[in-house]
């Protein structure tokens, strides 16, 4: 973390859990264990039927609410998607770009993530940007050649006045829901490697704000160690975020300095 250039953010990513009655539930588990001063902005990126429950039932504890996905159209025949400017309606205020689920099963390309990400900061919105390699990849050696392109993909046509709004979150695919963390060292060269790519595109101004999170098996366990890492200013939570206190003290380690 570097706070004096950058945002620390600690997002949830609820995936396909959570109806709106349980969200209700969750809140108020929240307001009970939730710290009173926060160093780190915080929000939850839930299933889009549910972006209404989470925006009234998250108001009072200053958590934003963000969405999993979106539609780059604005508008028109496209039936049962979603357009930014209909999330941004709801008070939605992040919304998650080009996840490793949406790119392994629904397929996000490079070129349908960019789309996004160009519609959510139309829309006036922050796009949390995901990228991240396979175990195959990670074991043949290219890594960062495929952050990097991945990176530059979802940044392509972005300008340096937008590029401060996006949140990137590094999310290598072997670690995500198995259990299994990057080491700190590996996770923090990696995000070294992605602010390095923003300072060739953008300089060291911008790249020096921009937020870089790490996902993937993060929890109250290896938060601290994770987020020491000057690189990684946040995180992306799956499994933990949907557990109140789980949730509440990666909150508690990003919170410290
Ligand atoms: P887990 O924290 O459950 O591994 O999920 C990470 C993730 O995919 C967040 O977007």
């Amino acid at each position: 973390m570097n706070r004096r250039y950058r945002k620390t953010v600690i997002a949830g990513n609820w995936k396909m859990n959570m109806t709106a009655s349980e969200t209700k539930k969750f809140a108020e588990e929240m307001k009970k264990i939730m710290p009173r001063a926060k160093w780190c902005d915080t929000l939850i990126c839930v299933p889009s039927c549910n972006l209404s429950a989470a925006v009234k039932a998250f108001k009072d504890l200053r958590i934003s609410v963000g969405a999993e996905n979106v539609y780059f159209e604005e508008k028109g025949a496209y039936t049962g998607e979603i357009s930014a400017d209909m999330l941004k309606d709801l008070g939605v205020k992040y919304v998650i770009c080009g996840h490793s689920e949406r790119r392994q099963y629904f397929g996000e390309t490079d070129q349908t993530v960019n789309r996004k990400v160009h519609a959510v900061l139309g829309a006036g919105m922050s796009p949390i940007i995901c990228v991240g390699e396979s175990l195959e990849q990670r074991e043949s050696g290219i890594t960062e050649d495929w952050i990097t392109l991945q990176v530059k993909s979802a940044l392509f046509g972005v300008s340096a006045d937008r590029v401060r709004r996006c949140i990137i979150a590094y999310e290598p695919i072997w670690a995500i829901g198995t259990g299994k963390t990057a080491t700190a060292a590996q996770a923090g060269e990696v995000c070294s490697a992605i602010r390095a790519t923003i300072r060739a595109l953008y300089g060291a101004r911008v790249a020096r704000s921009v937020t870089i999170q790490y996902g993937g098996s993060m929890n109250p366990k290896n938060a601290r160690e994770l987020l020491s890492q000057p690189d990684i200013d946040g995180g992306l939570i799956g499994g933990a975020s949907l557990k109140p206190d789980q949730f509440v003290e990666i909150i508690n380690a990003a919170n410290q300095d």
